[in-house]
């Protein structure tokens, strides 16, 4: 069960800040930590739900700094990871703050750094660059839009999957869209005739991985942040929280500073397909949980 609880958010200590919320991104995940996907364990509970935001600092604490230097009561920021974020304000690390492009408003730079990141560490860890081709499966949710944009920036071509109402989308990020379902194979063969050198599963589907083990030759160039099991008996790249995954802690948290650079140059840009009050959470969560949210989607208090 969902619920608001009325809590003071405390003073920052030494190396913290006092951030007010403006806007929580919302993560296939935040609905997920208490759907029973993670086990049932009631000790786990009350659990605060969230990982990242906008907002503006408050107050700090002694020495409180992040990657971009020190921060101060009025900085606009982007906190990431911020555990509870759906929140009016919350105190965090300043370790966890970077200063928000003025290119993205309250919303979409609530969004930028959970799917940003794990969209860096996706390209990072099948080592995706200038002249390679790139199929990506799920590529219009809020990781996909961040894996295309992030690969066309690095010189790719990109191969997405996504359902027809979303290519129009995907066509206007670079990449050339395919429709997901039975004859992937052989649409992806006829958008990428010189073949796929890496595959990126964000879907978590077997026909995913399936099309991506017959053309990718190298399977160290699949990834998945989705499939873990399967993904650890195949000899793929399996990435993020799960047992046995990489976590990539420090390529997603040192690729914060060049998301937000991107995104104040222009080159990478935030969809926010729908905006929720924060006492609406529950109404993010059955959206999301839908599996079919195209960029992101944000919470405001
Ligand atoms: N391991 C990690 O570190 C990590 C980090 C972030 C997210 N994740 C996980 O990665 C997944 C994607 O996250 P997200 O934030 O991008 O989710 P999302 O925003 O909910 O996007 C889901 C996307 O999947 C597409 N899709 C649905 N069914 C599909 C199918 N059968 N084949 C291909 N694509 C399909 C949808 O596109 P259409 O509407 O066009 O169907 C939709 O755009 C989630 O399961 C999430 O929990 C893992």
């Amino acid at each position: 069960m969902l619920e608001i609880a009325n809590e003071a958010p405390g003073e920052p200590g030494p190396g913290e800040a006092l951030v007010e919320i403006r806007a929580a991104g919302v993560n296939p995940v935040d609905a997920k930590v208490y759907s029973g996907a993670f086990g049932t364990d009631p000790a786990r509970l009350p659990l605060r739900l969230g990982s990242e935001a906008s907002g503006v600092v408050i107050a700090v604490g002694p020495d409180a700094a992040g990657p971009a230097g020190p921060i101060g009561v009025g900085d606009e920021v982007i906190a990431y990871r911020a555990p509870g974020s759906y929140a009016e304000e919350l105190v965090v690390p300043a370790s966890a703050l970077v200063p928000k492009p003025d290119t993205l408003d309250w919303a979409q730079a609530s969004g930028l750094m959970v799917t940003g990141a794990t969209a860096w560490h996706l390209l990072t860890a099948t080592g995706v660059g200038a002249g390679d081709t790139v199929l990506i499966h799920g590529a219009a949710g809020g990781v996909g839009v961040m894996a295309v944009q992030l690969a066309v920036d690095r010189g790719a071509i990109v191969v997405a999957t996504a359902s027809p109402e979303n290519h129009d989308f995907l066509r206007g990020l670079g990449a050339i869209p395919v429709e997901y379902g039975t004859g992937l194979m052989d649409r992806v063969r006829a958008a990428a005739p010189g073949g796929v050198d890496a595959a990126l599963d964000l879907a978590g589907t077997d026909e995913a991985l399936d099309v991506s083990f017959v053309l990718v030759p190298d399977r160290t160039r699949i990834a998945t942040i989705v499939s873990f099991e399967r993904g650890l008996n195949t000899g793929i790249k399996v990435l993020g929280g799960a047992p046995g995954a990489d976590p990539g802690t420090e390529i997603r948290d040192a690729a914060r500073l060049d998301l937000a650079r991107l995104a104040q140059a222009g080159k990478l840009r935030v969809f926010v397909s729908h905006v929720f009050p924060l006492a609406e959470a529950g109404r993010a969560h059955e959206a999301i949980s839908q599996g079919h949210t195209r960029g992101k989607i944000a919470l405001i208090p």
